[in-house]
């Protein structure tokens, strides 16, 4: 591959990822080519052309690796093979081909907190206490006092994410292993440095293969802190308790990225080449403070992180789907933080989407179909004027909606049924529960692509292992791809935005009118260019108090999803969002 863009020699203040918009791909639900209803890599390599006529810069896929499938892929029992339902090593090197003659680059999906309960390096690990391999896994024996398997006897209370216990009894040597998702992926032991070896070996390896970085997945949860402890009580009072404190940015999980960062990144082609790979960790839970830390160049150990502060506001936190009223005040004031805590050093990653949360436009759009695209265009208007690296979820571009789950049995997900079968037999009312996973079930963003108004959306000749959300004789990309008003389009056009003007890349961040329920607004300012981008979350019209208005009202009127206004007020109409540019402005006095 050649990377037209020079590799600078400050490669973090010049870094391609800084101007970039990625894409992000969920392979089983992207596009189907042989007619088995799952994505797969061809169908992918298939609609390369649609990704570059969008103008992104770099596409994360997924897990595509072996893997029993009992978490969509997270289950790895291979990381060095593609599993056949979704193709073979030779449709990755294709991937990588396509995307680099497209100028587009390929970023992999890493879980590297847990493999698949099938992967040899377990099997091998459960044989036998003895086994070269036990301690490549947490195995602890139960509870002092109680026998093995007997109720409370596992080794900590901590509730796994996907079951009840985060412990499962291994029969044949009468010891538990932890999980901290499924009882199918047991957490691997950091501590160890085999596995630490073994896992930069596997990562190199990609490299070496040609892809351009890595999405590391819950990445902040490879280091425990020891000793293993209970955790708090959680409500619901059934003995089991919160374990967030033993796992979540342990004690070296800044030790262990570095180390990570120094073993595969550093230096990968010896030509100035370092810097332009892209490393995101997931990281449930993180701090503001710890972020700074992670995605700090100084310290080496990722590029950016994708925190979750942002997308909890609107959750209950004592119930994982349960819904508690959003604030737009919140909302911008959890974004304007972070844009401030991480503008020294460090760096955002920006999303509302991704396979794990319910589709953006449902969430935090209009309610009102009336206003699905203009709502659609405005959230993208805001995410992407921040500052950070913008992350577009499939089908997020074209408007794409949850789906009207009818029951429970429709949903797939192994969190969402958990949830649902936790639920009832706690006593909740059935309707309600469902009525959760309606607004929070990780299947609304994981119904396939819908790429046209033919049967099953154009996503797969047979059936959908998910079925296609009934909106997509109206929603679909062929219908948007040459209508120069459409949802795709603006993304398009928002998308050139960011790599035409340094300001929206790397310009400074300002909240204004932080108290206003309805208006979203900000200033963005580079030397002597600074944009005004300003929105209104409502459903009517809206005044937005702007400090300096007439000053803005007479600058240049960059982007908007409304036709241009009549007057030169700040009255908004119902989701209407402008982007207004300033050049030539004075510089603001220094100090
Ligand atoms: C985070 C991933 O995004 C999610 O889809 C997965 O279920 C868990 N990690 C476990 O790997």
């Amino acid at each position: 591959m050649t990377d037209d863009r020079p590799a600078p020699a400050d490669s973090h203040g010049t870094a391609w990822w800084r101007r970039a918009v990625v894409y992000q791909v969920y392979p089983r639900s992207f596009a189907d080519s042989n007619g088995d209803g799952i994505g797969d890599l061809p169908g992918l390599l298939s609609r390369l052309d649609y990704l570059a006529s969008l103008g992104v810069d770099a596409v994360w896929v997924s897990p595509f690796y072996r893997s029993p499938q009992d978490d969509n892929g997270y289950d790895i029992s291979d990381y060095q093979d593609v599993d056949p339902v979704f193709g073979t090593l030779a449709d990755v090197d294709a991937l990588i081909a396509g995307l680099h003659d497209r100028g587009m680059k390929l970023i992999l999906d890493v879980v590297l907190n847990h493999t698949s309960d099938a992967h040899p390096w377990f099997t091998e690990s459960r044989s036998s206490k003895d086994s070269p391999k036990r301690d490549w896994y947490w195995w602890r024996p139960a509870r002092d006092g109680l026998p093995p398997g007997s109720p409370g006897a596992e080794p900590t209370n901590w509730r796994s994410f996907f079951s009840p216990s985060a412990w499962q009894l291994d029969e044949a040597t009468g010891e538990y292993y932890l999980h901290l998702f499924s009882v199918r992926q047991p957490d691997l032991n950091w501590e160890n440095p085999e596995v630490r070896g073994a896992l930069y070996a596997m990562l190199r390896w990609w490299l070496d293969r040609g892809v351009d970085g890595f999405r590391m997945d819950v990445i902040n949860m490879v280091s425990k802190r020891l000793p293993l402890r209970d955790g708090p009580p959680l409500p619901g009072g059934d003995g089991y308790g919160d374990g967030w404190a033993s796992f979540i940015s342990g004690p070296r999980i800044h030790e262990f990225l570095r180390e990570l960062h120094a073993e595969v990144i550093t230096g990968r082609d010896g030509t100035g080449r370092d810097g332009t790979l892209l490393t995101v960790g997931e990281m449930p839970g993180v701090s503001l403070q710890d972020a700074a830390a992670f995605t700090d160049p100084a310290s080496a150990e990722v590029d950016m992180v994708f925190q979750f502060e942002h997308v909890e506001l609107d959750r209950d936190p004592s119930d994982r789907l349960a819904a508690r009223p959003l604030k737009l005040t919140s909302l911008k004031a959890s974004l304007a933080r972070w844009q401030a805590g991480l503008a020294a050093a460090g760096w955002n990653s920006l999303y509302f989407g991704n396979h794990d949360q319910p589709r953006a436009v449902s969430r935090y759009g209009s309610a009102d179909p009336a206003y699905r695209e203009a709502s659609a265009k405005l959230l993208a208007t805001v995410l992407h004027l921040h500052r950070g690296t913008p992350y577009v979820y499939q089908g997020e571009e074209l408007g794409m909606t949850n789906y009207p789950f009818a029951s429970a049995d429709e949903v797939a997900d192994i969190e969402s049924r958990h949830y649902y079968q936790q639920a009832v037999s706690s006593g909740q009312d059935p309707a309600q529960a469902l009525a959760a996973l309606r607004r929070r079930s990780r299947d609304n963003a994981r119904t396939p692509m819908q790429w046209d108004a033919s049967p099953h959306a154009g996503f797969t000749t047979g059936t959908p292992w998910l079925p296609v959300n009934p909106n997509y004789t109206g929603i679909n990309a062929a219908a948007q791809a040459d209508d120069p008003d459409s949802v795709l389009s603006y993304y398009r056009r928002l998308i050139a935005l960011r790599h035409d003007l340094p300001v929206v890349a790397a310009g400074d961040f300002t909240l204004l009118l932080p108290g206003d329920e309805r208006i979203w607004a900000f200033t963005r300012r580079l030397g002597t260019t600074e944009l005004l981008v300003v929105a209104n979350l409502s459903d009517g019209p809206a005044g937005a108090a702007i400090p300096g208005s007439g000053d803005w009202a007479a600058a240049e009127l960059l982007l908007s999803n409304y036709p241009p206004p009549a007057d030169a007020t700040f009255v908004l109409r119902a989701w209407e969002a402008r982007v207004y540019r300033h050049s030539g402005r004075a510089q603001p006095p220094v100090g």
